[in-house]
C-alpha cells in the first residue's frame, strides 16, 4: 500500500511471480481487485491483468512497456520475482516501493520503483534495467511502467497539443478501441504534443459511486522526459482497463545496454482525481510544486527582455537607455537575448562562438551589467548552448561535434546545427562555456533556449542509435551542475517558445517560456491549455506590443496595455515591448500594474488555480485561492456582456472583502460567492483585477 496525499495505491503480487499488479487507487485504495478469468485460450491472465510493468515474453497478446532483444536473436523476456519486494520510507517522506525482477535465460534484471508523498496524489514510476549477461541487449522499448486504468468501453482523452506559437491547445479523442499514440521523433519534448494526458473513462462520463455519493473520477498521465518520446493508450476491445504507457521513442531511437550497464527510465507520473478538470490540475501543480517550487520566490522575477526591442543589434547605449526605463517600470532583471556574442548580427551566423562581441562593444558586457545592478536589478544573458551556425568558429573547429549522419547531407533549420551533446567532449565544452560565463557572478538569470527540433540525429557517434537518450541525459547533467554550482542562477527554459516543457525540465530550471506567441488573446489561450497540467509559477509571460498571430477577430480582441499586463499577470509577469517607443504616461500605467501585479503575485503563485470559461468564450476569469486572498483575473471581448463568477475553493463560512473598498460595503460570505457568485467589475473596458481578502 501506498499512501497519497488523499488516498492510496495498491498493488499485489501477480500470479506466477510475474511481478505487480494494481489492486486499487482512491481515496478508501479504490475498487477491489477485478478477478480475471481468462475466457478462451487466446489470451492469458497476464494479459488481462493491470500488471504495474512487463515485457514482451511475460505478456504476449496485448502491449508491454519493456521489449527487449538479445545479441543471438531471443526476443522478449519472461520476467519473474528474484528477491524480495521491499517497502520503506524515503528521507523526504515518500513511500517507495522497489519490486525485483528477472529473467535469467536472457540476463536481464528490471527493478521496478514506485513512490508517493503525502504532499501530493501523484505515483512516479519507473524502472532500472541491468544487464546481467555476457552480451549486449538491445532495449528496443524501454519504457519504465504503465497504468491500467479502470475502463470498460474506452475513454475519452484528453491532450495538449499544437504547432509552434499554438502550443497547449486542447483536444479531445474518443477511444473506444484501438492505441491512441502520442509522442515526439525530433530530439525535444515538442511544440506538437505535451507529454500528458487525461483520461475519464467511457460510458459513465467518469462518475463512479465513492464514499455514498456519485463523483466525477478522472486521472492523468505525464511523463518526464525531454528527448524524443512516445506516450500509447491502449484500449482493448471488452478489456477492464485502457493502458497508458510511455517512455524515450521506440521509433527513432534503440538503446543499447553493454554486459555490466544499467539504465535506469524516466518517471511515468499519474494521478487519479474525483473532480473536475482544474481538479486535477491542482493534482499537478500540488506534485510540481515538490518538484520545482523548492526554490525560492527570488527564481520568479520581474524580467525585462530586450530581444523584442532591439533583436540582433545589442549596443551597450541603447540597452542602457532599455535598463533605465525597465528598471522605471518595475522589472527585478534585465535580460540581453539574442544578439550578444561575436559575429551574431542575425540569425545566420555565430551561435557557438559565445563571447561577448568585441567589434560592436568594445567594452564588453560588463558596463553593461554594471549598470543594470546600479538600477537595482540584477542581469541575465541569453544562450542557446545545444545549437551551431556552419558559419562560426566553433563549427570550422569542430564540424563533427554536430549531430548527422556519415555520409548524409547535414540540414540547417533556421540556418543552425544541433551540436551532440552525447559526446563527452561536447557536453563538457558546452558546461565550460556556461562555467566561464557564470563565473564571475555578472549574470543571474539564464534563458536556456533550443531552436530547432534535431532532425539530422540517427546516429550516435559512440555506436548503438540513442542518440536522443544520449543528448538528453547530457542536457539534465549539465542543468544540474548548473544548479549546484549556480544556484544563484534562476533558469528560464524555452524552446522556439514552448518547446521543451516537461516534468524533467520543470524539475531542473526556474521559469518556461510557453511560447514565442505573446499577441494577448491568442496567449490567453495558450495559458488556460497549459494551466490545465502545469503551474502558474512557471509559466513565464511578457507584456510585448506585438498583436495575435493567430486570433484574426481583431474586432473582438482588445489589446490594450491594462488587457496585455492583466494576461501577464495570470503567470510570471515580464516585459518584453521597446520601452523607449512608451511615451512617460505609458510607463507610469505600465509601473502602476507592476506594483499591482507585485502585490498579488504570491497569491497568483502558490494559490489553487480555477478557470472559470475559456478564452473562446465571450468572457472568461481565472481565480486564484490562496490562505488569506482570492485574485480573479478576467478578460472580455469587446463589448462582450458582463460576467459573473461563481467562486469556488473558498471556506463557506468565511467572509472576503473586495480589495480596495473602503467603505466595506463589499462584503460577503464565501457561502454568497459560491453560490450566487460575484460581478466582475471591470477595472479596465475589458479586464479585471479583483482582489478578496479573508477578514
Ligand atoms: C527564439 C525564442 C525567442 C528569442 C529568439 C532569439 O525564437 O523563443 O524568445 O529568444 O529565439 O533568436
Amino acid at each position: 500500500m501506498l499512501p497519497t496525499r488523499s488516498g492510496r495505491y495498491m498493488v499485489g503480487l501477480a500470479p506466477r511471480g510475474a511481478g505487480l499488479v494494481a489492486v486499487g487507487w482512491g481515496p478508501d485504495g479504490g475498487a477491489a481487485a477485478v478477478p480475471v478469468a481468462a475466457t478462451s485460450s487466446f489470451e492469458a491472465d497476464l494479459d488481462l491483468l493491470p500488471l504495474e510493468a512487463t515485457a514482451l515474453g511475460t505478456r504476449n497478446v496485448h502491449g508491454a512497456e519493456l521489449v527487449v532483444r538479445g545479441a543471438d536473436g531471443l526476443r522478449g523476456a519472461r520476467l519473474v520475482l528474484s528477491g524480495e519486494v521491499v517497502l520503506a520510507q524515503d528521507d523526504d517522506g515518500a513511500t517507495h516501493l522497489v519490486c525485483p525482477l528477472a529473467d535469467d535465460v536472457l540476463g536481464i534484471g528490471v527493478r521496478l520503483h514506485l513512490r508517493t508523498h503525502p504532499g501530493h496524489d501523484v505515483v512516479e514510476k519507473w524502472a532500472e534495467l541491468y544487464n546481467a549477461s555476457e552480451q549486449p541487449i538491445e532495449l528496443l522499448r524501454a519504457w519504465g511502467g504503465a497504468f491500467a486504468i479502470p475502463a470498460r468501453g474506452g475513454a475519452s482523452v484528453g491532450l495538449l497539443g499544437g504547432a509552434w506559437s499554438r502550443e497547449f491547445t486542447p483536444f479531445d479523442v474518443t477511444l473506444g478501441a484501438g492505441t491512441l499514440s502520442v509522442g515526439s521523433r525530433q530530439g525535444i519534448t515538442s511544440h506538437t504534443y505535451a507529454p500528458v494526458v487525461t483520461v475519464v473513462p467511457a460510458g459513465t462520463d467518469g462518475v463512479v459511486r465513492s464514499g455514498g455519493a456519485d463523483v466525477g473520477v478522472r486521472y492523468g498521465v505525464a511523463l518526464g522526459y525531454s528527448g524524443s518520446w512516445r506516450m500509447t493508450l491502449d484500449a482493448v476491445p471488452f478489456a477492464d482497463h485502457v493502458r497508458v504507457a510511455a517512455g524515450p521513442d521506440d521509433e527513432s531511437g534503440i538503446l543499447t545496454l553493454a554486459p555490466g550497464e544499467r539504465l535506469t527510465t524516466p518517471v511515468l507520473a499519474g494521478v487519479r482525481v474525483e473532480g473536475d478538470a482544474d481538479d486535477l490540475a491542482h493534482a499537478w501543480h500540488e506534485y510540481q510544486a515538490m518538484l520545482a517550487r523548492t526554490r525560492g520566490p527570488e527564481h520568479r522575477p520581474v524580467v525585462y527582455n530586450s530581444w523584442f526591442a532591439t533583436t540582433f543589434d545589442v549596443r551597450v547605449e541603447h540597452q542602457l537607455q532599455l535598463a533605465a526605463a525597465a528598471a522605471q517600470v518595475g522589472a527585478e532583471v534585465f535580460v540581453v537575448d539574442d544578439g550578444w556574442f561575436r559575429g551574431r548580427t542575425s540569425d545566420r551566423a555565430a551561435l557557438g562562438d559565445w563571447e561577448v562581441d568585441l567589434h560592436r562593444n568594445p567594452d564588453g558586457l560588463g558596463p553593461l551589467a554594471d549598470g543594470v545592478r546600479a538600477l537595482g536589478m540584477r542581469f541575465g544573458l541569453w544562450v542557446e548552448p545545444e545549437a551551431v551556425s556552419p558559419d562560426s568558429d566553433l563549427y570550422r573547429a569542430h564540424p563533427e561535434w554536430a549531430h548527422q549522419v556519415a555520409g548524409r547531407p547535414l540540414e540547417t533549420l533556421r540556418n543552425q546545427y544541433v551540436l551532440n551533446l552525447g559526446r563527452p567532449e561536447v557536453e563538457e565544452w558546452v558546461l565550460g562555456t556556461l562555467r566561464r560565463l557564470l563565473g564571475d557572478g555578472d549574470v543571474t538569470y539564464l534563458k536556456w533556449d533550443m531552436n530547432r527540433s534535431i532532425a539530422d540525429g540517427g546516429q550516435s557517434v559512440l555506436g548503438g542509435d540513442d542518440w536522443s537518450w544520449r543528448h538528453t541525459r547530457a542536457y539534465y547533467r549539465i542543468l544540474d551542475a548548473l544548479r549546484a554550482e549556480f544556484p544563484r542562477v534562476t533558469v528560464e527554459a524555452c524552446a522556439g517558445g514552448g518547446g521543451r516543457i516537461d516534468l524533467a525540465v520543470l524539475a531542473r530550471t526556474d521559469v518556461v517560456w510557453p511560447s514565442d506567441e505573446t499577441g494577448p488573446r491568442d496567449r490567453l489561450a495558450i495559458q488556460h491549455g497549459f494551466l490545465g497540467a502545469l503551474p502558474a509559477w512557471t509559466m513565464s509571460s511578457w507584456v510585448t506590443d506585438l498583436p495575435d498571430l493567430l486570433d484574426r477577430d481583431r474586432e473582438g480582441a482588445p489589446t490594450s496595455l491594462e488587457f496585455r499586463f492583466v494576461v501577464a499577470m495570470a503567470g510570471v509577469l515580464g516585459i518584453g515591448a521597446d520601452l523607449l517607443a512608451w511615451d512617460a504616461a505609458t510607463r507610469e500605467r505600465a509601473s502602476s500594474l507592476v506594483d499591482l501585479y507585485r502585490s498579488i503575485r504570491t497569491v497568483v503563485h502558490t494559490g489553487r488555480v480555477r478557470r472559470h470559461g475559456t478564452p473562446s468564450d465571450a468572457a472568461c476569469a481565472v481565480q486564484y485561492t490562496g490562505a488569506d486572498a482570492v485574485v480573479v483575473l478576467a478578460w472580455r471581448r469587446t463589448g462582450a456582456a458582463d460576467l459573473t463568477v461563481r467562486l469556488r475553493d473558498l471556506d463557506p463560512d468565511a467572509r472576503y472583502r473586495l480589495r480596495g473598498d473602503d467603505v466595506g460595503t463589499s462584503t460577503f460570505t464565501g457561502r454568497e460567492l459560491i453560490t450566487d457568485g460575484i460581478a466582475i467589475g471591470w477595472t479596465w473596458e475589458d479586464c479585471a483585477v479583483m482582489i478578496l481578502d479573508r477578514v
